[in-house]
């Protein structure tokens, strides 16, 4: 029988033998036996095989190291050491690929800033591990929420010509020769040439087409990779990353604030309950406290709070900000976190932003001056989840489009969703690795997700 680690620790033990397959973490030795802890990445601990010298040759014990892969097989027994309840007695041995001495990963404790170097080998860590766990557990649960409330999954498009954000912060995608870019009689790129025959890029957010989708099947999401060339080099930025994007018609802001705090709730909770070992590792050796930080979160309802109370909260103490606030600025990461950490001490939705610093599709409020927007910040992070009401009003939006400088043609379609039987609706985005870092403790976003992009980096 072979089975996954994970599973083989949970055996008592039993004469049938048992197969296990994995990479060799450590090798200890003494006088008659030699410690091999087997480890699959299927949880955090490894297995303990225990080989008796007398019984291999000593050529193959000996090219056995760290880092190898092997099987093992045998039957589980309990263990006589501290550590363990049960270990193999190893009567069969195989070396699959054995690892010589320079393999970067020895025991000790490395930097992650090492480890990022080594991105390709890091999953073999014990941090590494953990976090692919978890990130796991965390994928898992965005789809259970969703399908289990009656959600449709909708794969929006990665390529797109549109900007749904309008900050100006994407990759272009071309075929153009950039030693040889065709121009127009003015000058300009032709575009025309392109293949796409018009300008595209890799897509910020799938909202305006998830929006499509939600106003014909009601409630909606998306999970996808998303890209944006913003030039910030921060501990929550990435050029890529995983975006959630739930969109809900029949749905105003409160119905939206409301799915995203259950939301939350519920993928923290399944990481409570699935990864318990994980878990108390990070609480152990990345943030002290983790654990019990989030399951106060899951008991707590979030703080709310608008934009202008927010601002109110804030101005008192500017002199401890690196850029002081005032009405119609944008909130940074350093006031979030005055906000949650400080006033708060739990997550806040903030709502009602100025709309000068939010997106052309939120809702305008009656006030003329403030949109429809929610922003969910959390302590440490600061913005986990960006969201809003969107406007539905064709005319309103045409007006708000032409104020920001767009062109009303570039958007006919998703205008045209305000022609046909509009209706109120509302979504938010989760940025994914900013949740797993939420979770586990994990003060750069480099190391939430397998292989970074980030300015002047894309290794691997
Ligand atoms: O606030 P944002 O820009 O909102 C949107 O994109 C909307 N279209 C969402 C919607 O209403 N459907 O981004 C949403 C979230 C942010 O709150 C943040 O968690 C994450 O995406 N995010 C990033 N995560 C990592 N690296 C970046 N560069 C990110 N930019 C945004
Ligand atoms: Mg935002």
């Amino acid at each position: 029988m072979q089975e996954r680690i994970k599973a083989i620790l949970q055996m008592e033990p039993s004469p049938e033998p048992i197969r296990a397959e994995g990479w060799v973490r450590t090798k200890r030795d003494s006088k008659n036996v030699s410690f091999l802890e087997i480890n699959d990445g299927s949880c955090l601990k490894g297995l303990q095989a225990v080989v008796d010298k007398e019984k291999f040759d000593q050529s193959l014990l000996d090219s056995i190291g760290t880092g190898a892969s092997v099987v093992a097989e045998g039957p589980i027994v309990a263990s006589q050491g501290g550590s363990q309840k049960t270990e193999m007695q190893v009567e069969k041995l195989t070396l699959v690929g054995a690892c010589p001495q320079d393999y970067p990963l020895q025991k000790k404790r490395h930097t992650v800033e090492f480890l990022r170097e080594k991105a390709y080998l890091r999953p073999r860590t014990n941090l590494f591990g953990a976090i692919a766990r978890v990130r796991n557990t965390m994928a898992y649960a965005v789809h259970s929420f969703f399908q289990e409330n009656g959600f449709i999954y909708v794969n929006t498009p990665l390529i797109s010509a549109s900007d749904c954000e309008g900050a100006g912060a994407q990759f272009q995608v071309t075929t153009l020769d950039l030693n040889n870019v065709p121009k127009t009689e003015d000058g300009k790129v032709d575009y025309s040439k392109d293949f796409f025959g018009k300008m595209a890029n890799l897509t910020v957010s799938g909202q305006l087409e998830g929006e499509t989708y939600a106003t014909a099947m009601k409630d909606i999401y998306t999970f996808g990779p998303t890209f944006r060339a913003e030039n910030s080099n921060t501990a929550r930025h990435l050029a890529e990353f995983w975006m959630i994007e739930p969109e809900m018609a029949f749905c105003t802001l409160e119905g939206d604030m409301e799915c995203a705090e259950k939301f939350l709730k519920y993928i923290f909770s399944a990481v409570l309950e699935k990864n318990e070992e994980d878990m108390e590792f990070f609480s152990k050796f990345v943030l002290d406290g983790v654990v019990d930080t989030l399951r106060h979160v899951i008991e707590s309802p979030f703080e709310h709070m608008t934009y202008t109370d927010a601002i109110k909260v804030l101005e008192p103490n500017n002199d401890r900000f690196e850029f002081p606030v005032k009405w119609g600025v944008e909130i940074q990461s350093e006031h979030e976190r005055f906000l949650t950490e400080e006033i708060a001490k739990r997550p806040v939705i903030v709502t009602d932003y100025p709309k000068d610093i939010k997106a052309f599709y939120m809702k305008l409020n009656e006030d003329g001056k403030t949109v429809r927007a929610m922003d969910v910040l959390a302590p440490r992070l600061g913005e986990i989840i960006g969201g809003s009401e969107r406007e539905y009003r064709y005319d309103v939006l045409v007006s708000r489009l032409k104020e920001l400088g767009m062109n009303p043609e570039d958007y006919w379609w998703y205008l045209d969703l305000r022609k046909y039987g509009t209706v109120p609706h509302a979504g938010f985005g989760l940025g994914f690795e900013r949740a797993v870092q939420y979770v586990t403790g994990v003060a750069n976003i480099r190391d939430v997700i397998p292989y970074p992009r980030y300015v002047k980096s894309c290794e691997f």
